[in-house]
């Protein structure tokens, strides 16, 4: 079990040893112990106050001190905004579960299945999904193109990062800032899903007249303690850099940060502490109303990505058709399953690991069985259990790749899910 310290957006301080980190400044002339003062930003040093992200790290040895980064090569499934192969098509699609890789460590089993945007000019999003069984060994990642947001389904992530250790269950998710760096260990076979977001970081959505309390609590999300090891020896440090991925190797452990302080942090969430607000008379409200977090467009109102669950809620509406209604949208949408079932697609086909695309403007909702079992039911309230669905909302197109499109997970038949509807009889 690690430790951690608690809230969303909080300026944390967090030492290994005791005297480590400076009391009244950042960069004394002499920290303790002979430690190097190095500044993390994770916004610009102009960024308003409320949106400002940096901290303050006190380690060992400077992480400037490397030879330099040269190609690695061998991740052809790993791919990068702007996608631009052949034309978008409008068709839904929806992919089973990738196979489990035991080969794989955790970044050698990531798959890109699409996304939108461009690296280069810092706004999309990359959606990946990982198939994994093997730890990483003496090499760490950092990720320059943009801030992780990872979902598990299958196995736990033991997340070592410059600013402590996380462990990071199915249920929870993981927000990694971008250029952090980070080692994944794995318990064995392991499955989820991947949110890179190139544009401005996830933050906590505004309430509204909803107040203040309710979905995602600040003091919910947890980030790590400090820790760090001293350990001799070559690692291989692993950089996502526009696209590409670099290799270099240093002669110490990267985790050597003794002491920091700041509000750009890893942090984990535990998905079942979402406080999920519904109707309690009649209709259902859009489903943003289940944001846990938002990374904001350039367009008020819209979002670069929204990350959004379906989680275990009582259904309780008078006279409503309850499960998620058709419809056509400006915003795009990956969904994927991390246990159960869900509610629109009792017909089966959307399993625990897999994924599915309802891209801008494209009719989707319930398939034939949820359809004609909600329209049928005796209302009453009922708990939906054992269910939890999610998805990477974008206000551009998400373009699967062509890897994706390969991939022999990819459904054919998934637009039967909307087949054999009754006609209506007009009188
Ligand atoms: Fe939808």
């Amino acid at each position: 079990m690690q430790n951690y310290i608690t809230g969303f957006g909080n300026h944390f301080a967090s030492e290994a040893v005791g005297g480590a980190l400076p009391v009244g400044r950042n960069s004394p002339q002499r920290p303790a112990f002979g430690l190097y003062a190095e500044q993390f930003s994770t916004t610009a040093f102009t960024a308003p106050r409320a949106q400002n992200r940096r901290t303050w790290l006190y380690r060992m040895r400077p992480m400037a001190e490397h030879a330099p980064f040269e190609p690695l090569e061998g991740f052809a499934r790993l791919a990068t905004a702007p996608f631009t192969q052949g034309p978008v098509s409008p068709n839904r699609l929806r992919w089973d579960p990738l196979p489990l890789d035991e080969n794989a460590d955790w970044l050698e089993g990531l798959v890109t299945y699409g996304g939108n945007g461009d690296v280069g000019t810092g706004a999309g999003i990359g959606i990946h999904l990982y198939a994994a069984g093997r730890s990483m060994e003496r090499r760490v990642v950092q990720d320059s193109d943009g801030e992780l947001l990872i979902v598990p389904q299958q196995g736990t992530l033991h997340i070592t990062t410059e600013l402590g250790r996380m462990d990071v269950p199915p249920g929870h998710i993981a927000l990694i800032p971008r250029g952090l760096r980070f080692a994944v260990a794995l318990d064995g076979p392991s499955r989820g899903y991947v949110c890179e977001n190139y544009g401005a970081p996830f933050q906590l959505p505004d309430l509204g007249p909803i107040g203040s309390n309710g979905l995602a609590n600040p003091r919910d999300f947890e980030a790590p303690v400090a820790w760090f090891e001293d350990v001799e020896g070559e690692f291989e440090v692993v950089q996502k850099f526009q696209g590409h991925l670099w290799r270099t190797t240093i002669d110490h452990s990267p985790f050597d940060v003794v002491a920091w302080h700041g509000n750009s942090v890893p942090m984990r969430y535990d998905l079942a502490r979402f406080n999920t607000i519904g109707t309690v008379s009649f209709d259902h409200p859009d489903p943003s109303i289940f944001t846990v977090l938002t990374s904001p467009g350039e367009i008020h109102g819209t979002a670069n990505c929204d990350f959004v669950i379906f989680p275990p809620r009582w259904m309780v509406a008078e006279d409503t058709f309850r499960p998620p209604w058709f419809h056509r949208n400006t915003m795009s949408e990956f969904m994927g399953l991390i246990h159960g079932v869900y509610d629109a697609k009792e017909g089966g086909g959307f399993e625990p690991g897999g994924a599915s695309l309802h891209n801008q403007m494209n009719g989707h909702g319930p398939d034939a069985t949820s359809v004609r079992k909600a329209m049928e039911a005796d209302l009453k309230p009922v708990k939906l259990d054992d269910t939890l669905a999610f998805m990477f909302e974008s206000r551009w197109v998400i373009r699967p790749t062509a890897a994706a499109m390969e991939l022999p997970g990819l459904q054919a038949d998934y637009d039967h899910s909307w087949h054999g509807f009754e006609k209506a009889k007009l009188p």
